[in-house]
């Protein structure tokens, strides 16, 4: 049994403790919001916040989680950053297949909030390992400056 908490709430998943928490996430708990993309820590759609880092999900034990705080896109518009970062994807029209996109909104979300107003590469290197298959790159970068920009609602 892991005891973790996700978007606020209490689980109690009965999982072999090196499940990695997007099964988890996704497969037990029903949140579907967080993709799989590589397995492998190298595509960043996976990309969930564990007591507020980024973490690939993919390659995180659920164990590693357990006591701890795990956000997803499902609840990254309820902090005034994250509400910041969807409102400024939506205005800009980011997305264009989505697959990616809920991994690279947490990470925006989390470069944010320990930088509120990130040079281009504070942007780079917080992007980096989150991969867009559709390139929708400089549409993500000018984003998260509108975000950066943008007062909290
Ligand atoms: S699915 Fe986790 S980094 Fe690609
Ligand atoms: S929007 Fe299609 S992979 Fe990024």
């Amino acid at each position: 049994m892991v005891t973790l908490r996700v978007n606020g709430k209490a689980h109690t998943v009965d999982v072999p403790p090196d499940m990695p928490l997007l099964w988890v996430l996704r497969d037990v708990i029903g949140l579907t919001g967080t993709k799989f993309g590589c397995g492998a820590a190298l595509c960043g759609a996976c990309t969930v916040h564990l007591d507020g880092r980024p973490i690939r999900s993919c390659v995180t034990p659920v164990a590693a989680a357990a006591g701890k705080t795990v956000t997803t896109i499902e609840a990254a518009g309820e902090g005034p950053t994250g509400r910041r970062v969807q409102q400024a994807w939506l205005d800009l029209e980011v997305v264009q297949c989505g697959y990616c996109q809920s991994g690279q909104i947490m990470a925006a979300a989390a470069l944010l909030a320990t930088k509120p107003h990130p040079t281009d590469a504070d942007i780079d290197a917080a992007m980096a390992g989150n991969i867009c298959r559709c390139g929708t790159y400089p549409r993500i970068r000018a984003a998260i400056k509108q975000a950066a920009l943008s007062k909290g609602a």
